[in-house]
């Protein structure tokens, strides 16, 4: 994918003309980090303001994983679907034309966008109609890795995925080249249908005791520690960039270059643990926002969230691996990093790095300029993650979504959300709209709840609308495990 060095990027960047450096002086300042939020911006560009169109229509094709010829659907006919990229601050138009035979949408994940755009059919928008079209407009005001898909149904597990990548046009870099990777758990067109997965985790989870919405069954403990029990879907593949690892995708670069990684996990029920062979990382952002660097020789990353990393890379050919965790068939997630001569490593390579310690996001500190300023919460609501595979329902709070009560704030409050996992299963909470805070300070859109954890995160309720608070695994999403944030007055 995308391949520019850092300076090509600058110069693209500077390229767009005078009124995007000009248009710095006009808004929030972005460079100074996500926690100088301003408010956030309207439907109407401001004079000045770099406004970056784009099209994308949303069809049926055939892929291929680098092997596997798969019937999908994508956007255009690449998965995954084009990039989307931008500086912090500009103006995004993108006109979406839905050519499946469904109803679609598409969620800008991570960005915090005004609530109209924010592509949730039944909170933000009508559902984009089969042969429709729906233009989303939003300022995007945070740099950092994000990607978008439907937010309808199971498409997700589809090919409906892309990067969007928000540059920050003051950063320092300190890296030569940049390399987009996406993660991805594969099951559409090999004679399964993410609806039909769906269908059979209902039907074998029979039906449903008249009330409970308790779950505490999801404890055959095919996983291992950290994380319980992982995953409902057995995947024949696990797609790195849309290849699977027998055909990888090759990365080159020369020796000693410095490398940033972006990592997006667009998988719908697989956590990864990722490694590179023969390097450390130096973890730098995630979920968009950065970090005290931290090295790690692994790290997890769960449905929906991204890591940064900056490698300098040695002399050879290396596997860089995102191993399914708790999963024990249809492989792994590869592509390979080639700076020199050597041989390429098997599709099944399992590098030492994958062996040791795995970071987990609750290791890593927030950069100063990423800290919400300290305050004691204005108001404190609880978010309970419950449910079961017998019946197959997952649900907060008591019920599922559209039978719990929303979560409420008042714009400019402070708000605590005490998070605890009732279920013996990980899920990977994701909140529209904003970011929140981990105890450590550390910003997150997306965090990974081991079974039975508790964690109280923190948010400023800076953005008015009605936003959607769900597990990232698509099939418990869909199965109910959702609930509103609603900014009541
Ligand atoms: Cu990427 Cu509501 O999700
Ligand atoms: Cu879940």
């Amino acid at each position: 994918m995308q391949r520019l060095p850092r300076r090509a990027l600058l110069i693209g960047g500077l390229g767009l003309g005078a009124g995007a450096l000009s248009a710095c002086s006009n808004r929030d300042p972005v460079t100074a980090g996500p926690s100088t939020i301003g408010p956030v911006a309207s439907a109407t560009p401001s004079s000045g303001q770099t406004v970056l169109e784009k099209t994308l229509s949303a069809q049926r094709t055939t892929i291929d994983l680098g092997g596997p010829k798969v019937a999908t659907w994508a956007y255009g006919d690449t998965v995954p679907g084009p990039l989307i990229r931008a500086n912090a601050g500009d103006f995004l138009r993108i006109s979406v034309n839905n050519q499946l035979t469904a109803p679609t949408s598409i969620h800008w994940h991570g960005i915090r966008l005004r609530n109209a755009a924010d592509g949730v059919p039944g909170m933000t928008q009508d559902p984009i109609q089969a042969g429709g079209n729906f233009t989303y407009e939003f300022t995007a005001p945070d740099p950092g890795t994000y990607f978008f898909h439907p937010h309808v149904g199971v498409q997700l597990d589809r090919g409906l995925y892309a990067p969007l990548i928000i540059d920050d046009p003051g950063e320092p870099g300190g890296y030569d080249t940049e390399w987009i990777v996406v993660l991805d758990d594969w099951v559409d067109g090999t004679g399964r249908t993410p609806d039909e997965v769906l269908a059979k985790l209902i039907e074998a989870g029979g039906s449903a005791p008249a009330a409970s919405m308790g779950g505490m069954d999801h404890g055959s403990a095919r996983g291992a520690q950290p994380w319980g029990d992982a995953g409902d879907v057995t995947y024949p593949y696990f797609v790195l960039n849309g290849k699977v690892p027998a055909t990888p995708e090759t990365f080159k670069a020369k020796v000693g270059q410095r490398v940033r990684l972006r990592i997006i996990n667009a998988a719908s029920d697989t956590i990864f643990t990722v490694a590179l062979g023969g390097h450390r990382m130096t973890i730098t952002h995630t979920d968009g926002h950065p970090v005290v660097p931290h090295e790690a020789a692994a790290f997890y990353i769960g449905m929906g969230e991204r890591y940064d990393a900056v490698v300098t890379l040695r002399d050879g050919v290396f596997p860089l691996v995102a191993k399914p965790f708790g999963k024990t068939s249809g492989g792994q997630a590869l592509g390979l990093i080639r700076t020199g001569a050597g041989t390429a490593p098997g599709a099944d390579v399992s590098p030492v790095e994958l062996r040791g310690e795995v970071l987990r996001a609750s290791q890593l500190q927030p950069a100063e300029s990423a800290k919400l300023p300290s305050k004691s919460p204005d108001t404190v609501e609880a978010l309970s993650l419950e449910g079961s595979m017998q019946p197959y329902r997952w649900g907060i709070n008591g019920a599922v979504f559209g039978k719990n009560d929303p979560l409420t704030v008042r714009a400019g409050q402070r708000m605590r959300i005490n998070v605890v996992n009732m279920t013996m299963m990980t899920h990977p909470l994701h909140l529209h709209g904003h970011t929140f805070a981990l105890p450590s300070g550390l910003r997150k859109d997306t965090v990974l709840l081991a079974p039975m954890e508790q964690l109280p995160i923190d948010l400023d309720a800076d953005n008015a609308g009605d936003w959607a608070v769900h597990c990232h695994n698509i099939y418990h999403a869909e199965a109910g495990m959702m609930i509103a944030l609603k900014y009541v007055s």
